[in-house]
């Protein structure tokens, strides 16, 4: 599925208002799809203290910024990401399943990542404040970016709270990009010569690690900003165990 037509679900919208999404970002709000447990239903929020993460200046109108439908422009994104690499994006990156109606609005649905015992993935933010060392993540990190650079896959800054960590059955990790996607140039010269994608891949790349660890070298996320702030700072709400998602 690749328009972005929007899909009746058992013929009425999918309903959400009063279930707890796992996951609630700056824009988005997340919830487990009723069906498929393999997949999430991304909103967009209403409310007033939603956030708009990116440049504050430049010539972008703030009216604008506000309005900015994030869930059309990654659905274009990893429709394109899908076009060129087919399956093997799944390593690394959630699939796109088209749009279905909700009562929260359009709802984008999306690849979920589970760890081998079902549970959602936690985000490298919650793991690294919640006491996980940092250097167990770092053969999951190379393997992501070895992928990213072979596809050149066009993203933001790599962000903690925007990397799903897979816990596999043999104890190894798995990451996931999540959120993020495409290149945040205003002319996408990028796209164009594969030389230029690279090298703007592997800035990425560079940059993240050290990131990392002056993150957890800060102590990472308290329960004193999580309860503080606008949006869930990384951290789920739950984990998408069956009867807390079939509940209500
Ligand atoms: N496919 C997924 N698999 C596992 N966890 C996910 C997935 N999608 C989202 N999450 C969790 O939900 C949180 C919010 O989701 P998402 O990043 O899509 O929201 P957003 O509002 O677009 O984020 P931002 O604040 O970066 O703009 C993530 O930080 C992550 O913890
Ligand atoms: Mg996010």
């Amino acid at each position: 599925m690749t328009s972005g037509e929007l899909k009746i679900h058992q013929g009425q919208p999918i309903l959400l208002k009063e279930k707890t999404p796992f996951g609630v970002g700056g824009r988005r709000l997340c919830f487990t799809h009723p069906d498929d447990p393999g997949k999430c239903v991304k909103v967009l929020r209403q409310d007033e203290d939603k956030t708009i993460r990116g440049k504050k200046t430049g010539f972008v109108p703030a009216r604008f910024r506000r309005t900015y439908d994030n869930n059309a422009h990654e659905r274009q994104i990893l429709t394109k990401i899908f076009k060129r690499i087919g399956p093997e994006m799944q390593q690394h990156l959630p699939l796109y399943h088209g749009m279905v109606e909700t009562d929260l609005g359009p709802g984008m649905v999306l690849d979920l990542v589970r760890d081998a015992d079902g549970r959602i993935s936690r985000s490298l933010r919650e793991l690294i404040s919640t006491g996980y060392e940092l250097d167990q993540f770092r053969p999951a990190f190379d393997q992501f970016s070895e992928f990213m650079l072979k596809h050149v896959v066009l993203t933001r800054s790599f962000l903690d709270h925007n990397l799903a960590m897979q816990h596999k059955a043999d104890g190894s990790w798995q990451m996931y990009m999540i959120d993020g996607f495409g290149d945040p140039a205003w002319l996408p010269v990028a796209n164009w010569f594969r030389s230029l994608g690279e090298k703007k891949v592997q800035r990425r790349i560079a940059s993240a690690w050290t990131r990392f660890e002056q993150f957890r070298d800060s102590g990472g996320v308290t329960q004193e900003l999580i309860e503080n702030s606008t949006w869930g700072q990384g951290f789920l709400n739950h984990r998408g165990e069956t009867p807390t998602a079939k509940a209500g």
